[in-house]
């Protein structure tokens, strides 16, 4: 490419400077006609005579170089006031009108440039045309050294610019190599390493530095992953060992039908939950994967919240809890109904599940920026501030060891999804607890209406 361009360069800088050249060379020849011309013109024009004719011709004689560069003719129909070669010994001639031509000689080969003028009689001497010429022979040969010179010196250069190119590439490169050898060394496990950005030329340097942005997006998904992994083998081994253990116990003897069933009942419980949690997980997983609602409709918020709580008319009994909504309850949001449902059923079940018996709880609507918020509130234990930006990681519970006791039954998934599903609806999460009551809540886009 290098070369290429300096190849182009070059033959556009030589193609002007010849054409310089040839304009000068021709200024030059044309000067020369003309000093010549007007000397010889002026000589003429006082002749009349035949000895003073004689005169003229010795002094173009004179004026004729040895090398017979420059030559006079003078033609006229008198044979006594001719000078030079006679016309018919011309092989060629061309005159123009502003007087210029060119004269081709046959012996030697020669041409030559004309300058002519018509001089007219006097006395003796009828009108003559004076001629005076230059070789072009010496100007051909100029043109074509400087043009074997241009050749040479333009392929010299361009074989020079060849290989400084080459070696500017190679070194400007050297930075490009060096991070692509630092790239291809890095692997799942070295994930924490980065590009030496500070090094580099600038022009590399921002590339690193998204580069490395990338590497840290990385790893920080590879670490979640990893960690879910090892979460998902360690949730999921207590129900299995559970499972085993209890079907170990029922095989030890001889039981009855009655026995047997109840065995298999509470194993079917268990691995109901077991099927739910795995659901849980892969819907998690393709939330994970930027997967957006789908079946959007315009609904009135807190008529979807009231249908919600419809279903946990039951519980709510039974524990003498109450529900109340507040807020803006003409709010409208754009959501997909079910998941909307799934969401605000996790956040109910965690407040019946954390609030005393005969607990007030409320679900607050609000209107906020764009966005609608959907909050539950329950009295009870608060949560210590530190855990409360990690209630939506999965498998976080904030008294894990209960679980462990096969006391409380949760897996740490029901906020996870909360999020999950707000995120798929544009929204966010937030969560407080302070004096005894524990708000958590999300948000959605709201409504064309709000
Ligand atoms: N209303 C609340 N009051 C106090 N703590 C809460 C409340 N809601 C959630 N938490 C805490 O946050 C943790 C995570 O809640 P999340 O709903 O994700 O899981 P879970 O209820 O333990 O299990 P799952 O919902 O999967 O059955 C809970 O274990 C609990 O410690
Ligand atoms: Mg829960």
């Amino acid at each position: 490419m290098f070369a290429l361009a300096a190849l182009a360069t070059f033959a556009l800088i030589g193609a002007a400077l010849y054409n310089v050249l040839e304009r000068e060379l021709t200024r030059h020849q044309d000067d020369d006609l003309n000093t010549n011309l007007q000397n010889i013109r002026y000589s003429i024009e006082r002749v009349g005579d035949t000895e003073r004719w004689a005169r003229v011709q010795a002094k173009m004689d004179t004026l004729t170089p040895a090398d017979g560069r420059v030559r006079f003719w003078v033609l006229s129909d008198d044979p006594r006031f001719q000078y030079g070669k006679g016309l018919d010994e011309f092989e060629r001639i061309v005159q123009g009108a502003d007087g210029r031509g060119s004269i081709s000689l046959p012996q030697h080969g020669q041409s030559f440039r004309t300058l002519s003028q018509h001089i007219g009689p006097l006395d003796q001497r009828p009108a003559v045309r004076l001629i005076v010429g230059v070789d072009v022979a010496p100007f051909g040969h100029t043109l074509r050294a400087f043009l074997s010179a241009l050749a040479l010196l333009s392929l010299s250069a361009v074989a020079l610019v060849m290989l400084l190119g080459y070696w500017i590439a190679r070194v400007g490169l050297q930075p490009l190599q060096q991070l692509s050898r630092e790239a291809q060394a890095l692997r799942p496990k070295t994930l924490s390493q980065r590009l030496q950005v500070a090094e580099l030329p600038v022009e590399l340097s921002d590339l690193a530095t998204a580069f490395n942005g990338a590497l840290g997006r990385l790893e920080e998904a590879y670490q979640q992953l990893e960690a879910f992994n090892a979460d998902v083998a360690h949730e999921l081994r207590t129900p299995l060992a559970n499972l085993i253990g209890g079907t170990q116990v029922a095989l030890s003897r001889p039981r009855s039908a009655a026995e047997f069933q109840d065995a298999l009942q509470s194993n079917l419980e268990e691995l109901e939950r077991l099927r739910s949690v795995i659901n849980d997980m892969l819907f998690l997983a393709r939330a994970d994967q930027g997967e957006a609602a789908t079946g959007l409709v315009d609904a009135c918020v807190a008529r979807e919240v009231e249908k919600t709580i419809e279903f946990f008319e039951f519980i709510l009994d039974e524990t003498g809890t109450t529900v109340g909504i507040e807020g803006e309850t003409a709010a409208r949001a754009t959501m997909n109904v079910a998941l909307f449902r799934r969401a605000l059923s996790n956040l109910l079940q965690n407040a019946i599940e954390h609030s005393a018996a005969n607990a007030r709880l409320v679900v607050d609507i609000a209107q906020q920026a764009g966005a609608v918020w959907v909050r539950v509130s329950n009295p009870g234990l608060s949560v210590a501030p530190a855990h409360l930006p990690r209630l939506f990681d999965r498998f976080f519970r904030v008294d894990a060891a209960r679980h462990d006791d096969g006391l409380h039954h949760g897996y740490g998934l029901g906020l996870a999804i909360v999020k999950a599903i707000a995120r798929m609806h544009g929204g966010a999460v937030a969560a407080t607890s302070a004096q005894g009551i524990t708000t958590i809540g999300f948000s959605l886009r709201g409504g064309p209406g709000g």
